[in-house]
Order: C-alpha cells, then sequence, then structure tokens
C-alpha cells in the first residue's frame, strides 16, 4: 500500500489537527505529498513546524471563496490532484430538537455538508486531470444509526451517505471512486467535548458518561485517530481500487448512539 501512496498529491480538509492531521500523518509516511487545509491558522502553523514537507492554508470550507482561491492555489502548484479527504466536521449543538437554533443547523450543514460539496466541486476537475482519484468523506457512524440531541450533525453525516453514493456514480466512469470512512468514538479533544456535554445534559459524570459510549461499542474500546487514517489511506491506494460508493465503519463496532 505505501508503494502505490507514494509521490500521490493529497489534499486533507482540516487537517492541522485531530483525525485530520493522523491521516495527513499517514500520506506523509506513505511519501505521498500532502497540502492541508485549516480554519484555524495558528493550527496550520503548528502542523507545518511538525511536518516541513506539509504544505498548508488557513481556508474555511464552508467559505465559497476561500475554498476557491485555495483550489486555484493547488492548480497551479500541481495541476492535477489524486485524493481528496473531506475531513472538516464540526459537532454542532447538544440540544432537544425543540431547542436548537436555526443558527446551529445551518452553521453545522454549512461545515459538514457544504464544506464536502464545495471542495469536491474543485476538485473534480483536478482529479479529472490526474486520470481518476480518489475523495473520502469523513462521515461518523451517525451518519447510519440516529443519534438523539444531535439533530444536525446527524442530517450532515446521513446526507454525506447520499453525496457518496450519488459522486460514485457521476464520477466512477472518469475513474474517480468515492467512498465514505465512519468513525465511532474517536480518542482525542473532540470527543472529550461530546463527552462533557452529553453528560452535562444527562446529569451524571464525565468518567459515567465514558463508560457509557465505550459500552455502547462491541470492541469495548475507543477508535485511535490512526485506525482511521489507516482506512483512509488503503481506500485511496492501489489497493482499493474496486471500492467505490461505499460507507464503512472504523468503529469496532458501535451497536447504538442513544
Ligand atoms: N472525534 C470523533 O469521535 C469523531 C467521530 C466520528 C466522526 N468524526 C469526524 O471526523 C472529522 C474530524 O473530527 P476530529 O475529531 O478530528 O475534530 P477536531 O475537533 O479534533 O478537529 C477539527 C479540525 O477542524 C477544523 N475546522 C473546523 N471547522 C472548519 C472549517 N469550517 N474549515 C476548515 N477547518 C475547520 C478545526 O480548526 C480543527 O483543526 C469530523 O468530520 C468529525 O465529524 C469524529
Amino acid at each position: 500500500m505505501s508503494e502505490s501512496l507514494k509521490g500521490k498529491r493529497v489534499l486533507v480538509t482540516a487537517g492541522a489537527h485531530g483525525i485530520g492531521l493522523a491521516i495527513a500523518r499517514k500520506f506523509l509516511a506513505s511519501g505521498a505529498d500532502v497540502h492541508i487545509c485549516d480554519v484555524n491558522a495558528q493550527a496550520c502553523q503548528i502542523a507545518r513546524d511538525m511536518h516541513p514537507s506539509l504544505s498548508a492554508s488557513a481556508t474555511d470550507v464552508s467559505d465559497e471563496v476561500q475554498v476557491l482561491a485555495m483550489f486555484e492555489d493547488l492548480a497551479r502548484k500541481w495541476g492535477q490532484l489524486d485524493a481528496l479527504v473531506n475531513n472538516a466536521g464540526v459537532s454542532g449543538p447538544t440540544s432537544r430538537l425543540e431547542d436548537t437554533t436555526l443558527a446551529a443547523w445551518q452553521n453545522t450543514l454549512d461545515v459538514n455538508l457544504t464544506g464536502a460539496f464545495l471542495c469536491s466541486r474543485s476538485a473534480v476537475p483536478l482529479l479529472r486531470a490526474a486520470g481518476g482519484g480518489s475523495i473520502v468523506n469523513i462521515s461518523s457512524v451517525a451518519g447510519r444509526l440516529g443519534f438523539s440531541l444531535r439533530s444536525p450533525y446527524s442530517a450532515s453525516k446521513f446526507g454525506l451517505a447520499g453525496l457518496t453514493q450519488t459522486w460514485a456514480m457521476e464520477l466512477g466512469p472518469c475513474g474517480i471512486r468515492v467512498n465514505s470512512v465512519l468513525p465511532g468514538v474517536v480518542s482525542g479533544d473532540r470527543v472529550e467535548r461530546v463527552i462533557a456535554a452529553r453528560a452535562a445534559a444527562g446529569g451524571v459524570s464525565n468518567d459515567e458518561m465514558r463508560d457509557q459510549l465505550v459500552e455502547k461499542v462491541s470492541l469495548r474500546r475507543m477508535t485511535s485517530p490512526e485506525d482511521v487514517a489507516n482506512q483512509v489511506a488503503f481506500l485511496c491506494s492501489d489497493e482499493g481500487a474496486m471500492i467505490s460508493g461505499q460507507s464503512i465503519s472504523v468503529c469496532g463496532n458501535v451497536e447504538h448512539l442513544g
């Protein structure tokens, strides 16, 4: 797998932190050229300091003008693209349907769904120029199971499943494969924030909430960012050459979310 990723040109959105950074590192270790974008310019700088071979841009994926500017830069720099990883996603609010504001709903869909649309739309000409390639959408098990108190997040991740199948059909004939990876409970800052929010909403301690989350996983442990990165790299490699239109869970089998 490592050999087939050597020299590939890869864009990872929200690649300065968390799962996105783990994905960027996996591609770098496989010999790919990697560009990350992130809305947090300081995080981009820190990622570049850690990995000087990374290139980075401070880009908000939900902003059409910024996305177009980033792809113009990539077109000038590479002219082609082999893989786009739509990783950018925000958690959105933890609130009952009747308490969810329109602003919170829209912000979540803007980043998680519109961001994937804007980046994928701009990536297509560059993927075509490379003779084909891969788009991987980072979804969530909340894209196949209902998730109470998380309406906008759930809607955005179920939406990615539709885009994955639709784009796989549209782009397959020109050799562009489109898949989704659905992480479960991934260790890191974000899950700790989600645990704190759900613990507060449910009136239990953070430790109790963490135990409750892990009990829903058949393998009884959290997924690591590297577990997710390995699957993304596989899907973009030659070994994944016949996989398209699929939503693949990397979650230790989350049985339900509640
Ligand atoms: N952490 C989990 O447990 C988990 C589980 C399932 C799915 N996911 C999905 O994995 C992806 C990454 O999650 P994570 O846990 O690494 O998140 P994170 O919060 O650790 O990091 C997210 C990164 O996204 C950047 N970002 C936020 N909004 C952005 C925007 N509009 N444009 C560009 N960058 C933006 C942030 O600056 C940050 O660097 C998300 O799509 C998330 O929904 C995460």
